[in-house]
């Protein structure tokens, strides 16, 4: 995605102190890249161009995907079972959520920090919504959040948008309701197609940013691309959406065990560490390492 040219000017001069006269531009070395700003991925799909999109869940991630070039950066709930060891989405916390943000969000110099609300922050009110994601942007730095569900929640995402918090809504199959939905299952085939379009309507309609759709057919998808002037963003829907979005493990293949049919591995890292610790375990226990070269 091309970043907005008077975006990258902006953000390229530093501000003079003051009385000193105009800003000047700063040495290109000390040059923050462009910040990805919400107007930039409705640009997108003015545009007709695409964005990408990665979970994060920590620093040294976050700082490898924005300097690849990724816009979006999302602490997703998926932590629950990419990062803490739990079998769903379901169990992961604000408590454990926060920090995970605010390690992303102060790493990325560049992409958007989107936020999950996970299960049970967000359900109960518009004020519960409200509140939650006042947290994320305060206390995690996010700076969007991203809530489960379909048009039932327009009158939330209403709430939140004119509290100052920005929602990416997520419809189709949504893993916070895995249990209600009966499993992992696509969504949104045949005639239920109309329901997702109903619903991204309905979230568009309140003020969400952007429509991001899981396990959709891909003509459904599109459907829902086109009915909304958002942006959407899809993982299994198809690629007629704006932007696509994986979660980091399974993209680069850290994750072991079976795959959904929608991800696709860019890298074997797996198995690569897998290598690494093992070699390192029977160096130490040959006597190889450590060398008189790391030994002071
Ligand atoms: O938490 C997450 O990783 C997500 C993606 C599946 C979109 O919500």
């Amino acid at each position: 995605m091309a970043s907005n040219s008077s975006e990258s000017r902006a953000s390229a001069e530093v501000p003079a102190p003051y009385g000193s006269g105009p800003a000047q531009p700063a040495p290109a070395a000390e040059r923050k890249p462009a910040k990805v700003r919400i107007h930039h991925l409705q640009q997108a799909k003015r545009d007709g161009t695409r964005f990408a999109m990665l979970t994060a869940y920590e620093q040294y991630t976050a700082e490898i995907f924005d300097a690849a070039g990724i816009e979006v950066l999302l602490v997703g709930d998926s932590a629950s079972n990419n990062v803490f060891g739990n079998e769903t989405s379901l169990p992961v916390t604000v408590d454990e959520l926060l920090p995970l943000c605010r390690a992303v969000a102060r790493t990325a110099q560049r992409a958007l920090v989107v936020a999950d609300l996970p299960f049970g922050s967000y359900e109960v009110s518009a004020e519960q919504a409200v509140a939650t994601g006042v947290r994320f942007l305060k206390e995690g730095l996010a700076h969007a959040v991203k809530i489960e569900g379909g048009a039932y929640y327009a009158p939330t995402v209403r709430a939140m948008v004119q509290a100052g918090v920005p929602v990416m809504a997520h419809i189709g199959f949504t893993p916070q309701s895995e249990h209600a939905l009966g499993g992992y299952r696509v969504q949104g085939r045949g005639d239920d197609a109309q329901r997702l379009i109903d619903d991204a309507v309905a979230l568009a309609g309140a003020g969400a940013f952007c429509v991001l759709m899981e396990m959709v057919p891909a003509e459904t998808a599109a459907a829902v691309d086109a009915a909304v002037d958002v942006p959407t963003v899809g993982i299994g829907a198809g690629k007629e959406t704006t932007g696509q979005v994986l979660v980091w493990q399974d993209m680069a293949g850290l994750r072991g065990g079976r795959m959904a049919k929608f991800v696709k591995q860019y890298a074997d890292l797996r198995s690569t560490l897998l290598d690494a610790a093992t070699q390192y375990g029977n160096d130490v226990r040959t006597g190889q390492f450590p060398g008189p070269e790391h030994s002071f």
